[in-house]
């Protein structure tokens, strides 16, 4: 089968991320998480002060941004890639509440988008890739072969997050997470660049009431339509 280029986007905490991990391990695709890369961008606005309170030093960051080289290298145990910022594993790190709560503002900087697609087009120069995240079907990859736009309500979302971050021990709270899924869905469908929206050509999924397993299957049969065409 030929190697195609699949773009998945759609709301945060819908469950992009896993089943595009398991449809990559399963068809040898490469993954990459775009968000991480957001991630890791405020990450890096943190740790240097370029973030204070809710203020983002826009100029600084911007003279900043060819400081920051962030990479992916796959984590035979996870089965998965790992996100580094400038040579060190930020994996966990950039999936904390507080890393949470201030990348969808730093996402809608017109120069880091500008840079994050420049580098994601650049990963999916050969195809064979699956890449998640907002503007994936509608900016980077306009010419993928597949497209995938993921739904769940806002509720379902918070609950999937609460779970993910409690089973890592990390404190928080069900309303707080709530609150943070609202405000980057807003964000994340308002900003000036590259809003999340649904390409046309992007099939939807509604996963609020499927299993995991069952989301699997469904993308692995849209894979092999696609791919076979
Ligand atoms: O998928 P995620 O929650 O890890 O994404 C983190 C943030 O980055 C989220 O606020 C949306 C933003 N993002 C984006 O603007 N464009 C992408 N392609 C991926 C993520």
């Amino acid at each position: 089968m030929k190697k195609i280029t699949i773009a998945i986007d759609g709301y945060s905490s819908c469950g992009k991320s896993t089943m595009a991990k398991d449809l990559a391990r399963e068809i040898g695709y490469i993954y990459v998480d775009s968000g991480a890369m957001y991630r890791a961008v405020t990450l890096y606005a943190l740790d240097n002060g370029i973030i204070q309170g809710e203020e983002i030093d826009e100029s600084r960051l911007k003279q900043e941004m060819k400081n920051i080289h962030i990479s992916f290298q796959f984590n035979a145990e996870r089965g998965c890639p790992d996100t580094y910022l400038n040579g060190e594993r930020v994996e966990d790190r950039i999936r904390t509440l507080e890393v949470s709560n201030h990348v969808s503002p730093v996402a809608a900087l017109p120069f880091v988008r500008e840079e994050m697609v420049r580098q994601q087009q650049h990963m999916g120069e050969e195809g064979g890739i699956i890449m998640d995240g907002r503007d994936i079907g509608t900016t980077v990859f306009p010419n993928a072969e597949l497209k995938i736009f993921v739904t769940a309500s806002a509720e379902i979302r918070a609950q999937r997050r609460y779970d993910e971050l409690t089973a890592k021990g990390e404190a928080c709270d069900i309303a707080d997470i709530l609150r943070n899924v609202e405000e980057r869905d807003y964000i994340d469908t308002h900003r000036e660049v590259s809003p999340l929206r649904q390409a046309s050509d992007a099939i939807v999924l509604d996963n609020s009431h499927l299993t995991i397993p069952e989301q699997k299957a469904w993308l692995l049969r849209e894979y092999q339509r696609a791919a076979s065409k």
